[in-house]
């Protein structure tokens, strides 16, 4: 796992849209926040929180965010590359974030669209407690957490 900054901010762009496409399918929606999200507003984000990638023979192949508002962690923008999903890889980067979160955060909160298969699987798998609903666009998203296990 390797820290990432704004540097990094053209290859997790291009990573995030690639990996969202599936996402925008399968609500009908291509206006997903993160596929109309611009490099600078990318480049903000990993300048303001905590964001982890993997790394395959240099290339980035997946990466997660992480923003910490006093005991809560804030996980945001889970990607795998398409054609490294279903290898382990988002599921071991969701339990590394957690592990590398700053002492004071005690729970963990995040949200998926309502047709996410494979996240809402993800997440139910490592824990994760559906807290509530709220209307985006023609769907829904679902918000859930999970408390830390010290
Ligand atoms: C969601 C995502 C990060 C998962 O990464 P991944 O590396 O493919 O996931 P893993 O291989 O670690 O899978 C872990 C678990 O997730 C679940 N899962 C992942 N994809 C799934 C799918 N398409 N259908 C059903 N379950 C799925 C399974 O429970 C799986 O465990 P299992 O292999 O024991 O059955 C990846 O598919 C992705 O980038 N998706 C597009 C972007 C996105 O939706 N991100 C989440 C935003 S909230």
């Amino acid at each position: 796992m390797k820290r990432l900054g704004v540097a990094d901010a053209g290859e997790v762009l291009t990573l995030q849209r690639a990996a969202y496409v599936t996402e925008a399918r399968a609500h009908d929606d291509w206006d997903l926040p993160p596929l109309l999200e611009t490099l600078d507003e990318t480049r903000a984000a990993l300048s303001s929180c905590l964001s982890w990638g993997i790394r395959e023979n240099g290339r980035l192949v997946a990466s997660v965010r992480l923003t910490v508002s006093d005991d809560v962690g804030v996980i945001g923008r889970l990607v795998v590359a398409p054609d490294r999903q279903g290898c382990g890889l988002g599921g071991g980067l969701l339990a590394f974030v957690e592990s590398a979160a700053p002492p004071p955060v005690t729970v963990f909160r995040l949200f998926t669209g309502s047709k996410s298969v494979g996240p809402l699987a993800l997440y139910a798998k490592h824990g994760y407690r559906e807290t509530h609903r709220t209307p985006e666009n023609n769907h829904e998203l679902v918000h859930l957490e999970k408390a830390r296990v010290p």
